[in-house]
């Protein structure tokens, strides 16, 4: 875990529509290799108001790669290699909240999995290990976001339940309002298992969706792709004018996240225990 008072280095995980993070100073691309299989596409890393961001793209260069083909361990993996300190990740998603409309960002505090059949642990055979995962995201990572967010002049929703579907096709009409009645506000496909990872990595996370469409639940909530895509534009555009506040907005030095980031409470197995 990054000791408090070391500097800030933020990893950026880019979703639909967020393929590059725009200008950062030196600007470069690194070859990281993960012992987990193929990140999502190269790395880039820069400078951004002072502070190091590292960048990759979740569903790699030209969008090759579906939610479920995402090699969510490989990401997280080079970017703890990369020394990045904490996690800021965006993500599309969909609305399942008549006030949550498309065009408005939302910073999650909390996540429901219905995922299926992806790694979602770096441990397993020959150790294991369970994390505290009650609070899923930092909360002081998601402040100082939402904080950006609204300074990049979005509209931010302050905390929302998240949905993680498997995908890649959207939910039926019953799901989608089953969803709702488990009060979940948003709904995407790629938050887990990237924050159980991160957990496990050690890195804190924070996540902030992009809404570009209200899902089934919805009447008259019919997709146009074309307005989809307009969406998805803008609101790529706003991420990368927050990721500039987010630089500005972050305290000179970095202090310890206040959730518990990890092993150090977890239930570890010792190796002894099994042998
Ligand atoms: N990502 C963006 N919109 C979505 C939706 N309606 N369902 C799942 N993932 C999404």
């Amino acid at each position: 875990m990054a000791k408090a008072g070391a500097p800030w280095h933020i990893g950026v995980i880019g979703g639909s529509g967020l393929y590059e993070p725009g200008a950062l100073d030196e600007m470069q691309e690194i070859a990281v290799g993960s012992a987990f299989g193929e990140p999502s596409g190269p790395v880039v890393t820069g400078m951004l108001g002072g502070v190091r961001f590292t960048f990759i793209a979740r569903h790699g260069a030209g969008h090759r790669l579906s939610p479920s083909h995402v090699n969510y361990r490989a990401n997280i993996d080079v970017l703890k290699r990369c020394g990045v300190t904490d996690i800021l990740a965006v993500s599309a998603i969909g609305s399942l909240a008549e006030e949550i409309a498309p065009g408005a960002f939302v910073v999650i505090d909390q996540l429901i999995d219905r995922t299926t059949g992806r790694e979602r642990s770096f441990f397993g055979e020959g150790m294991v290990a369970h994390v505290p995962l009650a609070d899923p995201v930092c909360p002081r990572l998601s402040r100082h976001a939402l904080k950006a967010a609204k300074k990049a002049g979005a509209a931010v929703h302050d905390g929302g339940t998240y949905v993680a579907i498997e995908g890649p096709q959207f939910s039926t009409r019953a799901e989608s309002l089953l969803y709702r009645q488990w009060g979940a506000q948003v709904i995407g496909m790629t938050a887990m298992p990237e924050a159980r990872l991160a957990r496990e990595a050690e890195l804190p996370y924070a996540l902030v969706g992009m809404v570009t469409d209200y899902d089934c639940w919805r009447e008259n909530s019919d997709v146009d792709v074309a307005d989809i895509l307009e969406t998805m534009r803008a609101n790529a555009e706003t991420a990368r004018a927050m990721l500039g506040e987010f630089a500005t907005i972050l305290p000179k030095t970095r202090s310890a996240s206040p959730i518990d980031t990890g092993l150090d409470t977890a239930i570890v197995t010792p190796r002894e225990r099994w042998d």
